[in-house]
């Protein structure tokens, strides 16, 4: 036999000899298994069989399959930033390459909106919307993680209270201050709305074992740390602000596209969102979430979000 094969065969015994194995079970193993197919390797016809309509509306699948996308693409930016945080502190270099490789996801995640914003008959969309009820985007798990693990978590209290809770080193106080808490309470009576109650059910207990994972170790306080000791690189402060800024204003404000089109002016308005006040509570400039404050100049933290709305939202 030849000498690399041999050399292979040397190599295999002393593996399976160091866990008490027998390499010739595992050679019987290797004649028996099937070759790798491409459609068992990514688990394609499971991957194919996730959109089930709740109507038979032909747009509901782009509306499901959107945001099944959405969601992988958010998994990807977690796969990333979830090693930062676990091996942190990490080199100027790695926290570079995560964000780069995060910018590209969102960036794919922002120029294909229009799947959303032009993509769907408005007319169905609006019926079809109908049977989804309570379930909203505002649900979706990975969407906090991402910010929890990006942010300080004082700097994701609402903004009438983030100055108040700057000091504040209690998590669980501080995610009873978190701004989303603003975007599902009924406008009418400020209660929780169903769909915030089912959320928080689901989701309470990860997100605060996730802040107590981040604390000292997000994106943030990393970024900061490099700044403070001078290791700060312009391509990697470059990069962190291009991260802000399509986490917290460009995917935002193509969201609130969507939001526009299919919901403003209409009587079924609050019906559609579980009677929340979205108008008042999506645009980026309202909500003013920065993750990166120290990166920011204050006129720029002034103008959160409002450079883009013409770009985005007239149209311009
Ligand atoms: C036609 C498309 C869409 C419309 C009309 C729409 C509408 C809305 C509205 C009105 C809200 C406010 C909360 C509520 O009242 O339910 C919301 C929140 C949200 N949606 Fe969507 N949405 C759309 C697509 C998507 C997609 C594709 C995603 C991807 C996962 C998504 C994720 C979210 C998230 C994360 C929030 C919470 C935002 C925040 O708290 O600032 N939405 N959406």
């Amino acid at each position: 036999m030849d000498d690399a094969i041999n050399g292979r065969i040397e190599a295999l015994k002393e593996k399976y000899a160091a866990s008490g194995q027998e390499l010739l079970d595992f050679l019987d193993g290797l004649l028996e298994t099937e070759y790798l197919t491409y459609w068992d390797y990514i688990r394609l016809d499971s991957l194919l069989s996730l959109q089930q309509p709740r109507t038979g509306h032909h747009d509901e699948p782009i509306f499901i399959m959107y945001h099944q996308i959405t969601e992988l693409y958010f998994k990807l930016v977690l796969h990333e930033l979830d090693s930062v945080l676990e091996n942190s502190p990490v080199s100027p270099d790695v926290l570079l390459e995560a964000i780069r490789r995060s910018n590209r996801y969102f960036g794919a995640l922002e120029h294909s909106f229009g799947v959303m914003v032009d993509g769907m008959d408005r007319e169905q969309f609006l019926r079809f919307r109908m049977a989804l009820i309570p379930a909203s985007g505002f649900q979706s798990g990975q969407y906090r993680m991402i910010e929890i693990a990006s942010a300080k978590l004082n700097d994701l209290v609402h903004l009438d209270q983030r100055e108040a809770y700057m000091n504040e080193t209690n998590l669980a106080t501080l995610l009873g201050q978190i701004y989303w808490l603003r975007g599902a309470t009924l406008e009418k009576g400020g209660q929780k709305t169903l769909t915030l109650q089912q959320f928080e059910k689901q989701y309470g207990e990860v997100f605060l074992k996730r802040a107590h994972k981040a604390r000292g170790k997000s994106i943030a306080d990393q970024a900061f740390q490099l700044l403070q000791s001078g290791e700060l690189q312009e391509d990697l402060r470059k990069e962190l602000r291009v991260y802000d800024q399509y986490v917290n204003v460009l995917w935002p404000l193509q969201h609130y596209r969507s939001a526009v089109r299919y919901l403003a002016k209409q009587p079924s308005d609050a019906r559609a969102t579980g009677g929340t006040n979205w108008q008042k509570y999506l645009p980026p400039r309202f909500q003013k979430r920065i993750f990166f404050p120290f990166l920011w100049s204050e006129a720029e933290q002034e103008d959160w979000g409002k450079s883009f709305v013409d770009r985005y939202v007239t149209g311009n």
